[in-house]
């Protein structure tokens, strides 16, 4: 497979897929609190959906390449969990940081997008290594642009968060997305500037860096997901799905209970 320049039509249906996306982001916000359980969680995402937007939750079965299929239709990550946390009747408890990560199909194409919630009052430093990951998101989210590089994302994140003594996740990365969840290109959240692919309008893909308070070295638990940091330090993510476009990038997966860009 090689990498796919969607048409105006294809896009009108990212931009839909996105949205929904980002809204059943919106919808679960106040759901978030010390007590409720992950499941519960997943169950709301997954009834929204299903029966409101009628859409699929691409997580639910998604088995890739050497995994065994994913049990639950939104992925929580908490604290300490890097990304692809697996929902359970675990939870959650004041002062956890946890990222929830939203995957809709609408009309055969894909969204794709994560946030981080607190629950209750999580410390400074975990609300401050939140706050430098969304930065980070925005920093590559504004590298994107027609004759641009690959390379310009991953270095505007890895440039930005390591001077400030946070680590960047090299295992999992950004992804081309569309008829498929997971398409090439492969976007690195590390990097040099004017390497890699060349940016084109048209290609859709994610920025969704992992951010570590501590080492960026990490490992999978035995229920074949989980990530977590191995040195068990809090990790945190954003997503959204980026569209290139004739000037510079549209963000497919924004919607109005999304945090707002930062200023710089
Ligand atoms: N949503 C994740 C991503 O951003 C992938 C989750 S795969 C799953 O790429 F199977 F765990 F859902
Ligand atoms: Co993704
Ligand atoms: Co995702």
């Amino acid at each position: 497979m090689s990498i796919t320049i969607k048409t105006p039509q294809e896009i009108e249906k990212m931009r839909i897929a996105g949205r929904l996306t980002g809204e059943v982001l919106d919808y679960i916000t106040p759901f978030v609190k010390a007590g409720v359980t992950t499941n519960e969680l997943d169950q709301l995402c997954h009834d929204l959906i299903v029966n409101v937007q009628h859409g699929i939750p691409a997580p639910l079965d998604y088995a890739p390449g050497g995994h065994r299929p994913y049990p639950k239709s939104i992925c929580t990550s908490i604290n300490h969990q890097v990304c692809h946390g697996v929902p359970s009747d675990k939870a959650l408890k004041n002062g956890d940081i946890v990222n929830l990560d939203i995957t809709v199909i609408k009309d055969g194409y894909h969204g794709d997008s994560s946030r981080m919630f607190f629950v209750g009052e999580p410390s400074i430093q975990a609300r401050r290594l939140c706050d430098v990951t969304w930065q980070a998101l925005w920093r590559g989210i504004r590298a994107v642009k027609p004759g641009g590089y690959l390379g310009d994302i991953g270095h505007a994140i890895q440039s930005f968060v390591e001077p400030l003594g946070y680590s960047v996740v090299r295992e999992y990365c950004g992804h081309g997305i569309g008829r498929k969840f997971h398409e090439e290109p492969q976007v690195l959240h590390y990097g040099r500037t004017n390497t890699g692919l060349r940016l084109e309008a048209g290609m859709t893909f994610t920025i969704e860096p992992m951010i570590n308070a501590g080492k960026a070295d990490i490992k999978k638990l035995g229920d074949g997901w989980t990530v977590v940091t191995k040195d068990h330090s809090l990790s945190a993510q954003y997503e959204h799905t980026i569209l290139v476009t004739g000037t510079g990038f549209e963000v497919l997966t924004l919607s109005d209970g999304c945090p707002p860009p930062p200023e710089n």
